[in-house]
This record gives structure tokens, sequence and C-alpha cells, in this order.
């Protein structure tokens, strides 16, 4: 099967259920971890390799409903890192797989731009076999500039790693001088993440009736809604989907609450911080003013001086602004 398959006519109970979802609040980013291929293909009498060719065709089908609903951004678990430990031949086979998808998504472009829909790749590719890089460094290329929707497909790819590669970003840019160690914080390392051009994830589906994240997403995923399915993946349906929205429409209302007050929580960390910060580099200002080491002021002192002085504020926001460069210039090297 291709990435755009012919379109079926939706059913009209299709179109009615599609419309009352859609007077409702609609998830404009849904992950998906593909679980069950494997079962799948042993309940079916399959090898194991046509259980995971019947999980792409799926995808293909779950990215036309998606796009029909007007979700924006899909997000799909399809390799990570953990199963470079399966079998040589599964491994291989999924990798088979992936070069003939991303070899006909190269050759059917004229479909995937009609569509205008962006692949991203996520995850450390430079793990995959070298053919293979390249052909997905062309899909991504080819679909930088569509702005319809955007599908991101994790390969090679954990949560942790992505975690521990963002850190070691920061830390590099510590070491640089590009950034100071007081410049980190959760804004900064989501910024180092792979997904930092994606949205925040709004839904999150598993199937096959597993009901653990196995390391997709950790972060991105804190404030996000959780469906778990008990279909396999080859199996799961547009009656799945549905349900899953229709639970995500549930509790949008404290999500997006949860979410708010997360904000609400950053900016007031960030105030603190740069507060403190303003203070420390006033204090060693006058320190360096002072000469006879025993008249230098202890950053408690500087701390009433200035929380009298008219100008506190402008000097937290001034340190704000050196802040942001910083942290610009430091996101240009990523
Ligand atoms: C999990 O089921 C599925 C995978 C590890 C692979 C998912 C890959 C695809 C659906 C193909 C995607 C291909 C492209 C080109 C994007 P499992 O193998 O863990 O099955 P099990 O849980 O039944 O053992
Ligand atoms: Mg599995």
């Amino acid at each position: 099967m291709t990435w755009f398959p012919e379109r079926r006519r939706p059913t009209w109970l299709q179109r009615l259920c599609e419309a009352i979802l859609k007077s409702g609040p609609v998830p404009q980013h849904v992950a998906i971890i593909m679980d069950g291929n494997r079962r799948f293909a042993v309940k079916n009498s399959l090898e194991k390799c046509e259980g995971h060719v019947k999980g792409f065709d799926k995808l293909a089908e779950t990215l036309e409903w998606c796009l029909d609903l007007g979700i924006t951004e899909v997000t799909v678990y399809a390799f990570s890192i953990e199963n470079f430990k399966r079998s040589p031949d599964e491994v291989n086979g999924l990798m088979e797989l992936s070069r003939q998808k991303f070899a006909k998504l190269l050759e059917e472009r004229n479909l995937i731009q009609e569509q205008e829909v962006c692949v991203r790749i996520i995850g450390d590719i430079s793990l995959l076999p070298r053919d293979l890089q390249e052909l997905l460094a062309e899909a991504v290329n080819i679909s930088a500039n569509n702005k319809r929707a955007v599908l991101n497909v994790c390969f090679a790819y954990t949560a942790r790693d992505d975690m521990c590669n963002a850190m070691r970003e920061l830390s590099i840019g510590v070491k640089d001088g590009l950034i100071r160690e007081s410049d980190i914080s959760e804004n900064m390392l989501e910024k180092c993440l792979y997904t930092s051009h994606s949205r925040s994830v709004d839904l999150l589906i598993r199937t096959s009736g597993e009901v653990r994240l196995s390391d997709f997403l950790l972060w991105e995923s804190a404030y996000s809604c959780l469906a778990f399915v008990k279909v396999l993946w080859p199996e799961f349906s547009v009656w799945h989907l549905y349900a899953a929205i229709l639970h995500y429409q549930r509790n949008y209302n404290k999500i997006q609450i949860a979410r708010q007050n997360l904000m609400i929580e950053r900016e007031r960390l960030q105030r603190e911080s740069d507060h403190l910060c303003m203070l420390e580099e006033e204090a060693e200002a006058c320190s360096k003013l002072e000469t006879p080491p025993s008249s230098k002021q202890s950053v408690a002192a500087v701390n009433s001086n200035i929380t009298q002085n008219k100008n506190a504020q402008a000097l937290v926001q001034q340190y704000a602004k050196a802040r942001k460069e910083r942290e610009k210039e430091f996101l240009a090297s990523v």
C-alpha cells in the first residue's frame, strides 16, 4: 500500500460522527504507539514481517482519518532504539520495509505535495543504515515546506535518549560560554528536544492493550490525554480513533487547566530566577567597585537596596533581555 491510498467514501454514519466530533475540540497533535503487529501476525498465521506490513497499511489509513478530522500533527513510534535488540531478521525486515515505503513516498512525491504533508524524522538516524538515512533525509527535504499537516516518524528513537542529547547540548552551551548554568530551564531543555518544532501532544494512543509509554514522548506527554486501546494496531479502526477523540473531549477542560497552571508556574520560576541572577550580578558589580574586601556588599544587602530602588524592575527586564539573547544565539548553534 502507498502512503496515500485511494480514498474510500466514508459512510453516512462516519460522516455524522465526524461532524459531531468536529463540533467539539479536536486534538491538534495525536501521537500513536502502533503496538501489536507481531501478535496480529501470529493471530492470523502470518510471518512477523507481514504483521509490520499490515501495520504500515493501518498507518496510511489512520493518517487519512486524521486529515479528515482536521488533526494537524501526527507522531508515530515506528522504531525504538530498543527495537535494535530484536532478532536480526526482524530488524532487517523493518529496515527493508522502511526503505520500500520511503522510496515509494519519493516516487509518489506529487501525492505528498498534493496532500501538503510535511514529513519529519525524530530520532538518532545515525544508528540507521546509510542508504535509509539518505532516503529519510530526502523525504524530509521534499516535504519541508508543506503546511497542511505534519507527520513525525520516530525512528531509532527513545525519549530518554532525546533528553540525554538535549542535556548534552545544554552542557556544551555552558562550556562554550554561550549560555550560563542559570539559563537552563524546562523551556530551554524543551527547545533542545527533537520535537522542539512541534506543538504539544494533545492525545496519545497506544494499541494492543499494553498500558505503558515504552520510552515514547515522555517529556511531551506530561500533560497529554492518554488512550489505551485494546485492539492490535492492524485492527485499529476509525471507530477506535473516534472513541479516543471522545475520551479527549471529555477530559479537555481538565487538561487545559493543568497546562495553564504549568505555564503560569514556569513563568513564575523564570521571573524568580531572573530576579535572583540580576541581584547576584549587581552584588558582583558592587563588590568590584568597593576597594577594601571587608566592605563588600552581601547579596542580601544589595537585595534590600535594589528592592527600594525604583529601577529594580527595569534591571530584571534588562537581565531577562540579555538572557533571551544568549538563548537565541545558543539555540541557533544547536
Ligand atoms: C510494534 O508492534 C510495532 C513496531 C515495533 C513497528 C511499527 C512499524 C510499523 C507500523 C511500520 C512503519 C513503517 C514506516 C515506514 C513508518 P510489535 O512488533 O511490538 O508487536 P507485538 O507487540 O505484538 O509484539
Ligand atoms: Mg509490542
